[in-house]
């Protein structure tokens, strides 16, 4: 079984025998020697495992664990390794969220075995508990050029914000992704799990080692299909276990479909705790609306998972807001106003508007949507 492990542990020679042990186990391994560096490793990076020492200058191993569990990367398990023996410095290291407690000196052995059983543990955690904890939300534009991929963007990045939730965006647009380029990441030339969704040897780790961590947002990216992949090869069971591993990957996961049918849009709908249909204030936006959310209902989709947002990036006056909900049936959970300044500044720089400007109607619209989305 391979994984990968933090350690925090000030004491090198310590450090250096539990990485040696570790790496020469098949494990990858990051260590650092202090408290503070120790949780933003964590954050950053979304290990398997945590091995933490608790006695050590300045944040120590109990404050670690406390602000693990209240971060992004809460689902990470954490095995302490102290010098400590007593009941009561294990029970705080436990209340404050420790998976599991070795007293050192640990013999190599049980070390490996622990670690193992503790991963293995944590991953089977975030399988079972994925339909319970986590929140697939995903997004469909029954016409492109209508703000879907701006909507799921900013949703994401809305959720990120809130530090309690790890959040992953998906780009399941076809027949090319684009919100790789829209977040300024460098997006690989080629389809990059396609493998994944081939083979059906689906796990929740095996994918999330595809996600790309964004620099200009607080969430982590499941790249886009590219110009040209043959993504309609794919075997519709593979494609389900690639959906049922999706949800596993964060506590909030923001799906877009784009506006194109493929093989990936059934199963991810059957999926979602809740479908975001994104639709322009025009007759035509909501014509094609009224269609795709009738074929949603064909295919079994019950009507209250399914909600609008409007969005409005051409300033149409078409149609108002209970004018759309008239003609669709659906409930609006948000309206975005059109803010061209704002969002062709935002756009050119790459950073979500949510980021760039928190402060403008927008911004609040998508707030407002990211929390009634944390409801479904
Ligand atoms: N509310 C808005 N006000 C002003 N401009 C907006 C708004 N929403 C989106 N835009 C701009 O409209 C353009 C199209 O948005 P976006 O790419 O999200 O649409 P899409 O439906 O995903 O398009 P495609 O079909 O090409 O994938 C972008 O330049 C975006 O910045
Ligand atoms: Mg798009």
């Amino acid at each position: 079984m391979a994984g990968r492990i933090a350690v925090i542990e000030d004491d090198s020679p310590t450090r250096d025998y539990v990485v040696r042990a570790l790496e020469g186990a098949g494990f990858t391994v990051d260590a650092v020697a202090q408290g503070a560096e120790g949780v933003a490793l964590v954050e950053r990076e979304h290990p398997d495992l945590v091995l933490l020492d608790l006695m050590m200058p300045g944040v120590t191993g109990y404050q670690v664990c406390e602000r693990i569990r209240k971060g992004p990367a809460s689902h990470t398990q954490i095995v302490v390794m102290s010098v400590l023996e007593g009941v009561e410095e294990k029970v705080k290291a436990l209340e404050l969220g420790a998976d599991d407690y070795l007293v050192k000196p640990v013999a190599t052995a049980e070390l490996l075995a622990r670690v193992r059983s503790m991963i293995g543990r944590g991953e089977r955690l975030r399988q079972e508990g994925a339909r319970t904890n986590g929140r697939l939300v995903a997004l469909a534009g029954a016409k492109g050029g209508i703000g879907t991929s701006t909507v799921a963007v900013n949703l994401a990045a809305a959720h990120g914000m809130k530090k309690a939730h790890s959040v992953v965006l998906a780009d399941l647009a076809v027949p090319v992704g684009t919100l790789g380029i829209m977040l300024g990441l460098p997006i690989p030339e080629k389809w990059v799990w396609r493998e994944f969704v081939m083979d059906g040897a689906a796990s929740v780790h095996r994918l999330s080692s595809y996600l790309m961590r964004s620099p200009n947002a607080p969430l982590r990216l499941l790249p886009g299909v590219r110009q040209g992949s043959p993504y309609r090869d794919v075997q519709p069971e593979a494609v389900s276990a690639f959906a049922t591993a999706l949800r596993g990957l964060a506590d909030f996961v923001v799906v877009e479909l784009g506006n194109q049918p493929s093989p990936f849009v059934p199963p991810v709908l059957r999926q979602a705790d809740a479908i975001l249909v994104v639709v322009e204030p025009e007759v035509v936006s909501v014509e094609l609306s009224a269609h795709l959310i009738d074929r949603l209902h064909k295919g079994g989709i019950l009507p209250d998972r399914i909600r609008l947002v409007i969005s409005n990036p051409h300033g149409s006056l078409q149609l108002s807001r209970s004018e759309v909900i008239t003609a669709l049936k659906t409930e609006v959970v948000a309206a975005i106003p059109y803010q061209r300044d704002e969002f062709s500044a935002a756009s050119k720089r790459r950073v979500p508007l949510v980021v760039q400007q928190p402060q403008s109607t927008a911004a609040s619209q998508f707030e407002e949507l990211s929390r009634a989305m944390a409801q479904v």
